[in-house]
Formats: C-alpha cells, structure tokens, sequence
C-alpha cells in the first residue's frame, strides 16, 4: 500500500467514525441527513432524516420512516438513493451514493427497533399519512388497522453504500476523495479527485 493509498483508507475511516457518531449523538452535523429518492417522474426528492445507525463494516446506514410517506412508495419502485450530510464546523461534505432495502412493519429489523423508541417517538408515527390533508383519515387508518401505537406503519430504510464522495472545504486547498465499495461493502478502490 502506497503513502497516498494509506492517507485516503484514514480518510475513509474518518468518514465513518463520522457518520458512527451522527447515528449516536444528536449534537453531531451527521445526526439528521438528507436522503434523495427519484419519483415516479423521474423527479430528484430530499428530506431530512434522522440517522438511526451506522455500521462501518459492512458500509450499511439505517432510517426510520412511516410506510405511507411518499420516500418509502418511491424507493419501492427505486432503490437507488443519496445520502448528503454536511459538517459546518469541520466543512466536510459526505455523499454517499447505494441502494436501499425497505423492512416494512413486523419484520425483525422493525421488530427490534421499535422496542428501542421513546414512547414520544412511537406517538409521532400515530398521525394521518405523511403528505396527506391534516386531520383526514387518522380515525379510519387506526380502526383499519386496530393498531393505535404506529407500529403498523413503522418502516426501516437500510441503505448500503456503493460509493462515498468526500469533501473537505478547506480555504486554499480544498481535498476531495472517491471511494467505491463492492455489493458487501468491502472498499474496492479509492483515489483523490479534483475538488
Ligand atoms: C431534522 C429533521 C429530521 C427528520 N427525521 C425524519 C426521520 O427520521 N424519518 C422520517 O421519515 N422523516 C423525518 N423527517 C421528516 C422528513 O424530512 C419529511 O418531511 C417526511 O418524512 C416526508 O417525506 P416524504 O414525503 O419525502 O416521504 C425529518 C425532518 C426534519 C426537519
């Protein structure tokens, strides 16, 4: 392993130390993201979203969402999604670039995480559909249901990593680099880019 090859895998690991602290410190920049879905017109979409883990291993980030928002139907029908997160204190941008798997309510990953809400949290998934008009089919989606916690309609987005862009914006000499993972997230190449 060359010098350069060697200072970009800490770059790497730097990232990830990152986004492992986003997923556990709300104070962090990397705490809430922005995940970009494309629609059914082939439309670019971005939210804000909590993120709720990060596994450097295996190059994974997990989400928590409603079922019935419009990101879950849009990444049903397509997977590809970013991930953007930025640092304002240490100016460093990350976006991450992969596929997402959806874990709809009752599966084992929804399972696990919603014994691990705040009983405030559960509450926020006990609303109407996310985008619909206020106030309009609470009563009828909870009686459908018979379901009055959310966890009907709690989801997990997990989201594996094919390729991490990293920026750092620095005065005079911002720094840019390419890494590329395979499909288990094993790191397969990397390279400085032009910023
Ligand atoms: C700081 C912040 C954090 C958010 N976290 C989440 C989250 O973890 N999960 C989620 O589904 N929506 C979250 N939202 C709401 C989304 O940004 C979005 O408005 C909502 O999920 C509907 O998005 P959609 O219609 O594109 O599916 C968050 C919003 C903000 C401002």
């Amino acid at each position: 392993m060359d010098i350069e090859e060697a200072s970009l895998c800490e770059v790497e690991a730097s990232a990830w130390s990152e986004l492992e602290k986003g997923a556990l410190s709300p104070e962090s920049s990397f705490r809430q993201v922005t995940l970009c879905s494309v629609d059914a017109s082939l439309r670019p979409q971005a939210r804000m979203i909590v993120l709720r883990k990060a596994d450097r291993r295996g190059r994974l980030l997990e989400f928590h969402t409603d079922i019935r928002s419009r990101k879950w139907s849009e990444i049903e029908s397509n997977a590809c999604v970013t991930v953007l997160g930025f640092c304002s204190r240490t100016r460093l941008q990350l976006r991450l670039k992969g596929t997402a798997t959806l874990h709809g309510p009752f599966s084992e990953q929804a399972e696990e995480a919603w014994t691990k809400l705040s009983e405030w949290t559960r509450r926020t998934y006990t609303g109407g559909p996310p985008g619909d008009p206020l106030g309009s089919d609470t009563q009828v989606h909870m009686a459908t249901s018979g379901d009055t916690t959310g966890k009907a309609v709690f989801g997990i987005l997990t989201f594996q990593v094919e390729t991490l862009d990293w920026f750092m914006l620095e005065r005079d000499n911002n720094r840019r680099a390419e890494f590329i993972y395979n499909d288990i997230g094993v790191l397969v190449s990397c390279r400085s880019i032009n910023p």
